[in-house]
């Protein structure tokens, strides 16, 4: 049985160092639905969101308390293994980074890595990879071109298909599109509604439009402080707490 919550964060404190970045988040992150996370810069929303796969931990000076479940697992329990976990929760970046290889090598990549040789069967994933990132027709005539080579756009849906191809169950995203022009970042909000069905995606964004477009849950961030975590229809039409509502109606931050 799957967990309705592919995460449930209770009591989350984090600190890097003596300073304290993430105070007592509850949270449940509810199955194929679009959880965007918002607030002002330095709220810890990227702390939260690296944490949820434990990028984090690549910072040594990175302490935590509580518990976040993945799939009625904590992931800090020993036996989670990191390598495990990352491959469920797939993560993209706010600049496009793609590796300097050719967009096939880009895409391949995970799999590789995870033990696939065949070249069919590579080839099969890549292709429907890119066709899930809506890129596929795109590079389809130049896949050993080097991703360099393509427009900013381009390359974070390059990155998007990267992350497909290890067939995550959840995306994790941080401001995907704060580097893309406008019509960039409309087919990219497009791509995320389209992976909302096979997908549970978490995404930052700076852009509260975005958050309105595009997400089902919104958390509402302060100084650390997970203040207002609720449909985004409710956040946004009828927010409980006043600093939530300062915040939407652009008061502060
Ligand atoms: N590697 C680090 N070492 C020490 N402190 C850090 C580190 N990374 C982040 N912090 C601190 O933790 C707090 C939260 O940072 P975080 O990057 O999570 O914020 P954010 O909400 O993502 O901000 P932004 O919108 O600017 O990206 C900030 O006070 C920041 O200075
Ligand atoms: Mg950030």
């Amino acid at each position: 049985m799957t967990a309705a919550n592919v995460f449930s964060i209770e009591d989350f404190n984090l600190w890097y160092g003596n300073d304290q970045a993430l105070y007592h988040i509850n949270m449940a992150v509810p199955r194929k639905e679009i959880t965007a996370v918002i607030g002002p810069s330095g709220c810890g929303k990227s702390t939260l969101l690296k944490t949820l796969n434990r990028m984090i931990e690549t910072i040594p000076i990175v302490n935590t308390s509580g518990i976040i479940k993945y799939n009625d697992n904590n992931i800090f329990e020993k036996k989670q293994m990191v390598e495990e976990l990352r491959t469920h929760v797939g993560m993209v970046f706010q600049k496009p980074n793609p590796f300097p290889k050719s967009i096939y090598e880009n895409v391949a990549y995970g799999p590789k890595i995870h033990g696939i040789k065949k070249k069919n069967v590579l080839d099969e994933i890549v292709e429907k990879s890119l066709r899930g990132a809506a890129i596929w027709d795109e590079v389809k005539d130049r896949l050993n071109q080097n991703a360099y080579g393509l427009s900013g756009g381009q390359q974070q849906r390059i990155c998007i298909a990267r992350c497909l191809a290890i067939e995550p169950d959840v995306i994790l995203m941080d401001e995907p599109t704060s580097a893309l022009d406008p019509i960039s970042t409309l087919k990219i909000e497009e791509l995320i509604k389209e992976l909302k069905k096979d997908y549970t995606i978490i995404i930052v964004t700076h852009n509260m439009q975005q958050a309105a477009r595009i997400s089902d849950k919104t958390a509402f961030m302060l100084n650390g402080e997970l203040v207002e975590f609720s449909d985004t229809d409710q956040i946004f039409s009828n927010p409980k707490d006043k600093r939530t509502e300062d915040y939407i109606t652009g008061r502060f931050g």
